[in-house]
């Protein structure tokens, strides 16, 4: 099984997500800004981005690399992720939503939202996903 977690991060938050689901995933790791392979080459692909603008996905580097793959995402398992702040998860409930209508299948059913800073929990939370990822 080759699977990738590819995630954008603005002050470290969904980075925190991004290498604890990697690491009980056995996946590979990349900055959406390092990720020069194809989304096809994986099984299983994580997306982590945190919640920015208001309640989108970061526009200056994630939301054109999402835009890129949603074609090749139909009958595809994939984790969705990411931190928030203020909100209520809207941004996820849209993306999740939106990655459903491209026809990927969303492990778990939604998204993995966590506020802030992710604790021991929230960690936990992670590695579950990972796990759940590489199953
Ligand atoms: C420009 C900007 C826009 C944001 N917009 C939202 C938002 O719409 N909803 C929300 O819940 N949090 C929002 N936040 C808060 C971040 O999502 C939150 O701080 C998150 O933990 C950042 O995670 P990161 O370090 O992985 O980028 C925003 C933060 C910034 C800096």
């Amino acid at each position: 099984m080759k699977t990738a977690v590819i995630y954008w991060s603005s002050t470290g938050n969904t980075e925190a997500m991004a290498k604890a689901i990697a690491e009980a995933a056995g996946a590979e790791l990349f900055a959406v800004s390092e990720f020069s392979g194809k989304i096809s080459d994986y099984d299983r692909v994580a997306f982590g981005c945190s919640a920015m603008g208001a309640e989108e996905l970061d526009d200056s580097e994630f939301e054109p690399f999402f835009a890129s793959v949603e074609g090749e995402l139909s009958g595809k398992k994939i984790a969705l992720f990411g931190s928030y702040g203020w909100g209520d998860g809207e941004w996820m409930r849209n993306w999740a939503e939106r990655a459903k209508t491209d026809g990927a299948e969303i492990i778990g059913g939604e998204g993995l939202i966590i506020n802030e800073t992710p604790d021991a929990d929230g960690l936990a939370k992670c590695a579950e996903l990972g796990k759940a990822l590489a199953n």
